[in-house]
């Protein structure tokens, strides 16, 4: 067991009750329990109210000797939730900041070429750990990412995140047509191959497996088709897929599946919306859309960076609003272009500002910063099924969090000592934060590296 002293930050609620809370000189215990496999949360908050939660939690006042937890205090620094990353592509590392006129010719140019390079199992290996360094320097501690369609490229990187015990869920790339020989695979072996990684890796340790049908128009109907029969046969998988990204992209679905009602109706029809489906962008929806992901339980991965680099558009927050759905942020990396959630936050923020102008429908509470931050951790979480588990720094939580200092940069120490509320103070570090406000990151109780 072991205490941490510092200022908290979690978060309460959900949706737009979403809220943060910052305790000031607060604790946060880790520790063993027999309900978990992982180092949890035992308590969190003031001495009082942690010193109550070690004796409810582990017994009678005797059996708790406070005084002999060893306890680091980190006078000045902020405890925070590990940040959840929606969506993210590992292939797409030395993809990033690819000059092009939108999603398709970027798929094309950069995006597939150097996705082909993972048939090497020796560039898989170096590229798992560069993306996974990245991740931790920037303190995501839970993602769901993209691997390319090359099994080779899934266990690479579930055999890295293992070592780093990451919660980490990936899966191999579906894509069976309208893609390049090298990358392209074929329907019944890609079915084979995805249900053979289940049977390796879901559930192991703090991995997690993810169908992975790359978007409509790489997928036959018969692999969507095989696709949602494993969904249902292993119901506690993820899916991952793209939706609603782009003009060219919905009018080439709309040409490949002319009577389906939209892009998003297409997944429905093959039984790929669920609790714990994941849709990535989810720009061009409508009402019925946003009602069938409310029915469903399946979310939608924002992707701010992304959605402004590639000119995709911008999500509308407002209608995320008014029909409520499970969403939460995503860097996209490589059609986004940091890992940073700050950056992701950030550019969130910008392209809410500018939807708002061009719909007239500002939204009520998702711009603001502690609703920034929850979609990144807490409300992140929820969208993954994975809420009361990561996200949020409360007991009964996988110890994954943060050491955030304020005072990393001149300018953020200037500005931060200036902050009067606690929106100042998150919206002073999602503006001037970036990798050097991480000081530490801890996953599964532990700050971890790559050996
Ligand atoms: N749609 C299909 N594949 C991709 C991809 O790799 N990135 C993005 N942003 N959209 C996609
Ligand atoms: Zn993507």
């Amino acid at each position: 067991m072991k205490a941490y002293r510092a200022d908290v930050l979690t978060f309460q609620g959900q949706g737009v009750e979403a809220s943060a809370h910052l305790q000031r000189d607060g604790y946060l215990v880790v520790g063993q329990s027999r309900g978990s496999p992982h180092p949890i949360f035992l308590a969190v908050g003031d001495a009082a109210a942690v010193k109550q939660q070690l004796i409810d939690g582990l017994g009678p006042e005797g059996d708790v000797d406070w005084a002999s937890i060893p306890c680091e205090h980190l006078p000045g620094k902020i405890l925070a939730p590990g940040f959840v990353d929606l969506h993210v592509h590992y292939p797409q590392v030395d993809v990033i900041g690819s000059p092009a006129t939108g999603l398709l010719p970027w798929l094309e140019n950069y995006t597939f070429p150097q996705e082909m390079r993972f048939a090497d199992p020796a560039h898989c290996a170096a590229v798992a750990d560069v993306f996974l360094q990245e991740l931790m320097r920037h303190g995501v501690t839970t993602a769901l990412a993209f691997a390319t369609s090359h099994p080779a490229s899934v266990n690479a990187l579930f055999e890295r995140a293992q070592q780093a015990h990451m919660r980490l869920i990936t899966g191999k790339c579906l894509m069976d047509q309208h893609a390049p020989e090298g990358l392209r695979d074929t329907t019944e072996q890609s079915l084979l191959d995805s249900e053979t990684l289940i049977q390796r890796w879901h559930g192991v340790d703090r991995l997690g497996y993810a169908l992975t049908p790359r978007f409509v128009p790489t997928c036959s109907e018969a692999q969507l088709q095989g696709a949602g029969e494993l969904a249902a046969r292993y119901p506690s998988t993820w899916i991952q897929s793209h939706v609603a990204e782009n003009r060219d992209e919905v009018a080439w679905v709309a040409q490949l599946f002319p009577k389906a009602r939209s892009y998003l109706s297409v997944y429905e029809q093959f039984g790929l919306l669920r609790e714990r489906a994941l849709y990535a962008h989810g720009i061009y929806l409508d009402d019925a859309d946003r009602q069938l992901l409310a029915q469903t339980q399946a979310a939608v991965a924002v992707s701010p960076t992304s959605n402004l680099f590639l000119g995709s558009g911008f999500f509308d927050h407002a209608a995320a609003e008014r029909i409520p759905f499970h969403y939460g942020l995503a860097s996209d990396v490589g059609g986004g272009t940091s890992f940073s959630p700050f950056q992701t936050m950030l550019a969130n923020f910008y392209a809410g500002q500018a939807s708002a102008l061009t719909t007239g429908q500002r939204a009520k509470s998702a711009l603001t910063p502690q609703h920034l931050w929850w979609r990144h951790t807490a409300g992140a979480a929820e969208a993954l099924g994975l809420g009361g588990v990561v996200g949020n720094l409360a007991p009964g939580h996988e110890a994954d969090f943060l050491v955030l200092n304020p005072q990393a940069t001149p300018l953020l120490a200037r500005r931060v000592s200036q902050a009067q509320t606690l929106d100042e103070l998150l919206f002073a570090m999602i503006v001037l934060g970036d990798d050097r406000l991480i000081e530490r990151t801890v996953m599964a109780g532990e700050t971890r590296g790559l050996i």
